[in-house]
C-alpha cells in the first residue's frame, strides 16, 4: 500500500511542518524461517498446521433493496485445506464477520469428516479466529474441502476496511452507492473467513453475486462468465482464479456506473484506469504513468507482466473514498480518486508529483510485494521499502522531469533520519502481533528508512548488481512469501558474483544486513580535521535528537562518502571507505579547505564537524555556494537544525552557518529550513510579540526566494520550481509576509470575477483569500466546493475554508466536516486545516469538539485503524496557549477520562506545555542567532567573535 495517504498527509502537514514528528543473521540464515518466525507466544499468529490451497467464494451483496438487512453480505466459500503436521483435531483461520452460519469439512472421496457435537466451531473474537473442533485428526498431504457459510455488514465507507460502501454522483448528478474491498494488511478475514496471513499463499476464485443494476464489477482477474437470475433480478459474476497469492490481495469493485475511463489495449493485459463516468478522459495522465511504468518494470526485473498470469489483469480503479493513498490488489489497483483524476488546469504541482511516485509504488508492488511478499508484517519493510525505493528512483528514470531521485531526500532520506532519531524507534525487521502493532508497522521505519536503506546499498554494490539482485530474489521466490534471509542471499549472491564489494578490504556484508535491518536508529559522524597534520579523525555514535538519550554503544558500518574543496567530487556516490568501526583516520592535504561527508545526503547518517572546518564550510556556503551540491547544502540544514536541537550546537553557531539561506532558490536546502523554521516557530506560539520578531527574522531570509520565484507560474517552468513556490508562498504568506498577503487576496478577489487561476498558486490564493476575506468570499469557495468534480481541488478549498478568522464560518466549515461532503478519508485533514489557519481557531476548534465529542467520534470513525479522533484530539492540544489548555484538561478530566483517547490527549496537553516551555526559555537564544544571521552579511566579523566565545558544543 501506499503508506494511507490520511495520516500521510497529516503527518506532511504537521511533519513537513515540523519533521516531527536481528537475530544474528548467520546463526538464522541456517534455519527454516518458519522457526524464527514463531518462537515467542504469538497469541494473535495462526498455527501453520494447516494450509489453504485454494478458495472458492461466493459473496451475495445486498444493497438499500434489501430492507431487513440492508447493505449486507451473505457469503459461502470452499477452502481446499492440506494438513502439514500429524495430529491436527483443531482447525484454526481468521473470521471477523458477524455470524458463522454453518461449517463443514469433507475429504476427497467426499466423507464427511465428524466434528465435536458440543462445540463445533466457535468464534474466539479478540483474536479473530474460528476454531473448527473436530473428533478425529487429519491426514497429512491430502486434500480436504472446507465449508463454511457466513453472513455480515458492509462497513459504511472506506475506514474501516474489509467490504465497505462509498458514493459518488454519476454524470446526471444521481447519487449512487458502490461497494469495494480494501483487505491489506488484515481486513480479508472481514471479507471471508480465511488465513489472513501473507504467507499463507493460496489460489481465490471470486464469485459475486448483486442486484442486476450493479452490473460494472471487476476483480484481480477477468470476468469467466455472468448469469442472471430473472425471478430474484440479481445478476453472478463469476471470475477466473487468481495467481497464488496472499489473502490481503483479494479484492473487487461492484457498481451501477463505474466504467473505463483511460485505456491502453496494445498491451497484454489492456491498462485501464477505471472511475466513476464523469470523470471519462480525465485519466489520460494516470494511463500514461501506468503504461511507462509497467513498461519499465517489465524490463528491470525481466519478469513481463503479462508473464505473471493468464488471467491476471492491469486495472486501476479511481475510487472516490479510499482509506489509503492506494492499495496494490494484483489485477486491481485501487486509489483514491485525488490521484488519479489530474487536469493540468486543475490540479496542483505537489498532486501531480506525487501521483507519478504512487501510480510507480503500486505498480513496483506487483513484483515487489505481490510475486513476493514479506512472509509476516514484521518485515512490512520488504514490500514497502522496495516499493517506495522504486517509485522514486525507477520513476525518475522514466519521468526526469519530476527531478523525483533528488526530490527522496526530503521525502524519505530525512524522514528517516528524523523520525528515527528519537529513543523508542525500532528496527526496519520488527516484531508486531497484534493488528494495532501491525498497523504502525505500516509507518515511516519501513517506508522511508527501507528506502533510504536500499538506496544506499545501491550506491555501494551499483545499480546493476542491486538490479541483479532483485531479480534472484524474485526469481528465487516467486509466488512465495520471503523474509529478510531470502533477501539476504539473494543480494549475497548476487555480490558476491560481481565482486561488487571487494574493493573494500575487511569489510564483512552479513554484518552490514543484519546491523542495518535489525538494529535501531543510525549514526551521527563526528569528523576532525588536523589540518597541520592532513588527518581527518572520524568519529561515530548513535544519534539521538534527546540531549539526555543514554549512549548505546551501537556500531554501524557507515558508507564514506567526501569532497574536499580542492578535490569535489559530489557526483561521485561509490564510498571510499566502509567504516566498520568506532574510529577510522584519512590522509587529507594540509591545506586550510572546507571538507564534506555523505555526498549528497545519500548515506543514513548525519555529520557533525568541529569549529573550524564548520567556519570554512559556512564561509563556502556563503561566498561560493555553488562550490557545494545543493543536496549537500540542503543535508547542512537538515544536519544543523538536528544538531541545534539535539544540544550538540549551539543556535548561534547553526545560524550562522545557516546565513546562507538568505541566498538561496533551491528547493532541496528550502524545504528541510522551512521544516527547521518551523519546528521552533510553533514553540513561540504562545508568546506573540517573539514570534513576530522570529517571523521577520525568517522572512528576511526568505526574501531572495520571494522575489525570485515570484507569484506567477512561468509557462514552463519544472515542477520542483513550482513546489518551491508553493511552499515557500504558503509559509511567507502564514507569517503575513505583506506583498504576499497582496497577490494573493488579489488572485482571489480576480477568481471571484471569473479568473482562471493557475492550480500551482491555488493552495495560497484559496487560503489567503479567506483568511483575510469575509463571509462572501467564504462562500464562494464553499458553493465552488460543492460544484466541484476535482477531488485534489476540493481538498485545496477545504484547506482554504478552514483558513477563515471569522468564528461562526469556522464553526459552519467544522460542522461540514461531520457530513458526508467531506469523505472519511479527509475529516481529519480538514480538521486540522482549522488549526494550521490560524493559531486563534484553536478556540472555536475546542469549542466545536466539546459541543460535538460524539458526533466527531462517528462521523472521524474513532474506531479505524489509524485513529483517526485520538489524531484529532491530540492536534488541538498543540495549537492552544495554556488558558485554554486548562480548559481543554478540565474538560477531559471532567466528561472524558473513561474515553479510548483520554490518556493520548492529556499527554498530547503535557507536549504542548513542554514545546511553550521550551518556547519561553530559549526564545532570547534563538532570537538572538536569527537576528545575528539575518544581518550577519554585515556584521559577520563581529558575529566571529561572538560564535568563538560562545561556547560551541560538539
Ligand atoms: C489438492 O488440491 C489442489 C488445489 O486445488 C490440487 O491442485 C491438487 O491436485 C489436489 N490434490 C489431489 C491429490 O487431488
Ligand atoms: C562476516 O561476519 C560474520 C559474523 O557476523 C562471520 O560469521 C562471517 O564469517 C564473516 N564473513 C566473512 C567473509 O568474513
Ligand atoms: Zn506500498
Amino acid at each position: 500500500m501506499f503508506f494511507k495517504i490520511g495520516i500521510i498527509l497529516l503527518v506532511i502537514t504537521l511533519i513537513r511542518a515540523e519533521k516531527l514528528t536481528l537475530a544474528d543473521i548467520d546463526d538464522s540464515i541456517t534455519l527454516n524461517s518458519d522457526v524464527i518466525t514463531r518462537n515467542a507466544a504469538q497469541a494473535y499468529r495462526l498455527p501453520v498446521n494447516v494450509i489453504p490451497l485454494e478458495y472458492d467464494i461466493f459473496i451475495d451483496l445486498f444493497f438499500s433493496e434489501n430492507r431487513d438487512k440492508p447493505f449486507s453480505y451473505n457469503g459461502k466459500e470452499n477452502i481446499i485445506i492440506q494438513a502439514v503436521e500429524r495430529n491436527v483435531n483443531q482447525i484454526v483461520l481468521h473470521a471477523n464477520v458477524d455470524m458463522i452460519n454453518a461449517v463443514s469439512l469433507t475429504t476427497d472421496d467426499g466423507r464427511i469428516v465428524t466434528m465435536n457435537a458440543n462445540q463445533p466451531f466457535f468464534l474466539e473474537r479478540q483474536y479473530h479466529f474460528l476454531r473448527i473442533n473436530l473428533i478425529e485428526t487429519l491426514e497429512v498431504n491430502k486434500n480436504y474441502t472446507l465449508m463454511i457459510d457466513y453472513s455480515s455488514t458492509m462497513n459504511d465507507g472506506p475506514m474501516k476496511r474489509g467490504i465497505w460502501r462509498g458514493w459518488y454522483k454519476d454524470a446526471d448528478g444521481v447519487e449512487r452507492i458502490y461497494a469495494t474491498t480494501h483487505f491489506q494488511p488484515y481486513n480479508a478475514r472481514q471479507a471471508f473467513p480465511c488465513w489472513d496471513e501473507p504467507l499463507f499463499k493460496a489460489v481465490f476464485k471470486v464469485h459475486l453475486s448483486a442486484p442486476q443494476s450493479y452490473s460494472k464489477v471487476f476483480s484481480n482477474t477477468d470476468i469467466e462468465s455472468v448469469t442472471t437470475d430473472l425471478t430474484s433480478g440479481r445478476s453472478t459474476t463469476n471470475f477466473y482464479a487468481s495467481p497464488v497469492m496472499s489473502s490481503y490481495l483479494v479484492t473487487f469493485l461492484v457498481s451501477e456506473s463505474f466504467q473505463v475511463i483511460a485505456e491502453d489495449k496494445s498491451f497484454n493485459p489492456p491498462i485501464r484506469i477505471i472511475g466513476r463516468s464523469n470523470t471519462m478522459g480525465l485519466a489520460d495522465h494516470a494511463l500514461h504513468l501506468a503504461v511507462k511504468m509497467t513498461e519499465f518494470f517489465d524490463s528491470y526485473f525481466e519478469i513481463p507482466y503479462s508473464s505473471l498470469h493468464p488471467y491476471l489483469l492491469n486495472d486501476h480503479i479511481s475510487s472516490p473514498d479510499w482509506a489509503s493513498a492506494g492499495t496494490e490488489n494484483w489485477g486491481m489497483v485501487s486509489y483514491r480518486e485525488l490521484y488519479l483524476v489530474i487536469d493540468p488546469r486543475e490540479t496542483i504541482m505537489s498532486v501531480e508529483h506525487y501521483a507519478a511516485t504512487l501510480v510507480s509504488h503500486e505498480l513496483a508492488h506487483k513484483w515487489m510485494g505481490n510475486l513476493i511478499t514479506c512472509y509476516w508484517w514484521s518485515n512490512t519493510w520488504i514490500n514497502e521499502g522496495f516499493a517506495s525505493y522504486f517509485g522514486y528512483i525507477a520513476t525518475h528514470a522514466v519521468f526526469p522531469e519530476y527531478e523525483l531521485h533528488e526530490h527522496f531526500n526530503s521525502r524519505y532520506l530525512q524522514n528517516s533520519l528524523s523520525f528515527d532519531s528519537g529513543v523508542s524507534t525500532v528496527p526496519l525487521n520488527h516484531d508486531v502481533n497484534t493488528p494495532a502493532q501491525v498497523t504502525g508497522h505500516f509507518g515511516t521505519i519501513s517506508y522511508s528508512k527501507g528506502a533510504a536503506f536500499l538506496r544506499m546499498l545501491v550506491d555501494m554494490i551499483t545499480p546493476e548488481t542491486f538490479r541483479k539482485a532483485c531479480k534472484y530474489f524474485l526469481t528465487d521466490n516467486a509466488y512465495q512469501a520471503t523474509d529478510q534471509y531470502d533477501l539476504y542471499n539473494a543480494f549475497a549472491k548476487a555480490i558476491r558474483e560481481d565482486g561488487s564489494l571487494n574493493s573494500y578490504q575487511h569489510f564483512n556484508f552479513t554484518d552490514f544486513y543484519r546491523i542495518w535491518v535489525n538494529e535501531a536508529g543510525y549514526p551521527i559522524l563526528n569528523v576532525e580535521v588536523n589540518y597541520a597534520a592532513g588527518e581527518i579523525q572520524l568519529s561515530q555514535e548513535r544519534f539521538f535528537l534527546s540531549g539526555t538519550a543514554q549512549p548505546t554503544g551501537q556500531i554501524y558500518p557507515i558508507p564514506i562518502t567526501y569532497s574536499t574543496k580542492s578535490k569535489p567530487e559530489f557526483e561521485n556516490l561509490r564510498p571510499a571507505l566502509m567504516m566498520t568501526g568506532n574510529r577510522a583516520v584519512l590522509r587529507t592535504n594540509t591545506a586550510e579547505e572546507w571538507v564534506m561527508f555523505n555526498h549528497q545526503q545519500h548515506g543514513l547518517y548525519r555529520v557533525n564537524y568541529d569549529e573550524k572546518t564548520w567556519n570554512l564550510i559556512a564561509d563556502a556556503l556563503l561566498e561560493e555556494p555553488e562550490s557545494i551540491h545543493y543536496l549537500n547544502r540542503g543535508q547542512v540544514v537538515d544536519d544543523v537544525f538536528a544538531l541545534m536541537r539535539s544540544g550538540r550546537m549551539t543556535y548561534d553557531f547553526g545560524f550562522k552557518i545557516l546565513r546562507f539561506l538568505r541566498n538561496e532558490v533551491n528547493y532541496h536546502v528550502l524545504n528541510p529550513a522551512i521544516s527547521g523554521y518551523t519546528w521552533l516557530r510553533n514553540r513561540f506560539a504562545h508568546m506573540p510579540e517573539t514570534q513576530s520578531t522570529f517571523d521577520a527574522h525568517i522572512l528576511s531570509y526568505l526574501e531572495h526566494a520571494i522575489n525570485t520565484l515570484g507569484f506567477e507560474p512561468a509557462a514552463n517552468e519544472t515542477a520542483t520550481t513550482s513546489l518551491t513556490r508553493q511552499e515557500v508562498l504558503h509559509f511567507a504568506c502564514t507569517m503575513g509576509h505583506e506583498r504576499c498577503v497582496t497577490e494573493s487576496k488579489n488572485r482571489f478577489a480576480a477568481m471571484r470575477r471569473g479568473t482562471w487561476i493557475d492550480p500551482r498558486i491555488r493552495r495560497n490564493v484559496y487560503v489567503v483569500g479567506v483568511r483575510e476575506g469575509g463571509a462572501d468570499d467564504f462562500n464562494f469557495l464553499l458553493n465552488r466546493f460543492h460544484s466541484s468534480n476535482y477531488a485534489n481541488d476540493q481538498l485545496e478549498m477545504l484547506r482554504g475554508l478552514g483558513a477563515t478568522r471569522d468564528p461562526q464560518l469556522l464553526t459552519r466549515y467544522l460542522e461540514l466536516t461531520l457530513t458526508k461532503e467531506v469523505r472519511s478519508h479527509d475529516k481529519v485533514n480538514s480538521f486540522n486545516y482549522a488549526l494550521l489557519g490560524n493559531r486563534i481557531n484553536a478556540v472555536t476548534v475546542l469549542q466545536f469538539v466539546k459541543n460535538n465529542i460524539e458526533a466527531i467520534r462517528k462521523e472521524y470513525v474513532e474506531d479505524a485503524p489509524p485513529n483517526p479522533v485520538h489524531t484529532a484530539l491530540s492536534n488541538l492540544a498543540g495549537y492552544l496557549d495554556e488558558e485554554y489548555l486548562v480548559e481543554y484538561e478540565t474538560w477531559l478530566r471532567t466528561t472524558q477520562s473513561n474515553s479510548a483517547q483520554f490518556s493520548t490527549a492529556i499527554s498530547a496537553i503535557n507536549s504542548a506545555r513542554n514545546n511553550m516551555a521550551w518556547g519561553t526559555a530559549n526564545a532570547d537564544i534563538v532570537l538572538s542567532a536569527t537576528r545575528s544571521g539575518a544581518t550577519s552579511a554585515v556584521i559577520s566579523s563581529t558575529l566571529l567573535l561572538i560564535v568563538t566565545l560562545a561556547s560551541v558544543t560538539f
